[in-house]
């Protein structure tokens, strides 16, 4: 399987911090936030990886990760995004990487406590389809900004609902993704949402109407750094607390 690290967009909502650099390079703790979502992909057991990234910035990406060699990667591609289309967009310049293999699909910005490895296992013994990884989130508010999922009765994801006025559910979508081949017929066929972009949202409902979408609930702390200050500020608080406690 190979992994995919979306790491472009304008970083508006961190606006202004993300006017003088790439979001994905902002300190999380002692770190620039990439590493997280490298730390996360190559301990979930996937070695070859490409990063997309766009902006001015781009360059800064190849002084801290270089080859890939410090951070346990085994190859280490990158592609650039000319203009912030959206998460489906970005994805599209992997086709010839990922090379009809399966691919995780993570969004740099995304920091999760718990190991990602069950659900690269499972998605490497599913015979065909997407996987999407849940957490649950308590706070309405919070679900607004996300994806959300919305359940039949038997507890087989429905719909996502991308940024609800009105959740339907308490578990929101994650920003870590698994295709198989069939994404890159469906990335074409897509349209820009209402903010202009790509939505990856848009791909996910499309397997989901298929009948091919399956998923796993991630236990332990979740945050997209990128959601907001706020948001940015409580993965801070959270990894500043555990990697501090680790390191006493
Ligand atoms: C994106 C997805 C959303 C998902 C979130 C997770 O949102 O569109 O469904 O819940 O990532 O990080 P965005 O960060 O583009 O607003």
């Amino acid at each position: 399987m190979k992994g995919v690290i979306l790491a472009g967009g304008t970083g508006s909502r961190l606006h202004p911090l993300t006017r003088i650099t790439n979001k994905h390079l902002l300190p999380i703790y002692d770190r620039p936030m990439i590493s997280y979502a490298i730390e996360a992909l190559v301990g979930g057991g996937i070695g070859e990886l490409m990063l997309v990234t766009g902006g001015t910035h781009a360059g800064e990406f190849l002084r801290l990760l270089g080859n890939g060699d410090e951070y346990g990667i085994k190859r280490l591609s990158y592609a650039y995004q000319d203009k912030a289309g959206g998460i489906a967009e970005a994805l599209a310049l992997a086709e010839k990487f990922v090379d009809g293999d399966q691919c995780a699909v993570l969004l740099a910005d995304n920091v999760f406590e718990s190991s990602i490895k069950p659900c690269v296992e499972a998605f490497s013994r599913q015979k065909q389809g997407a996987r999407v990884v849940l957490a649950r989130e308590a706070s309405q508010e919070h679900l607004r900004h996300l994806g959300v999922a919305q359940f039949d009765g038997d507890r087989r994801i429905k719909r996502i609902v991308e940024k609800p006025d009105d959740p339907p559910s308490e578990y929101a979508v994650t920003g870590i993704y698994f295709y198989d081949h069939t994404v890159w017929r469906v990335l074409p066929e897509l349209t820009p949402s209402g903010r202009g972009e790509l939505e990856i949202t848009d791909v996910n409902n499309w397997y989901l109407d298929n009948g091919l979408m399956e998923y796993d609930v991630l236990d332990g702390f979740w945050g997209d750094a990128g959601e907001s200050i706020e948001a940015y500020y409580t993965v801070n608080d959270f990894v500043r607390a555990s990697r501090g406690k680790a390191e006493r």
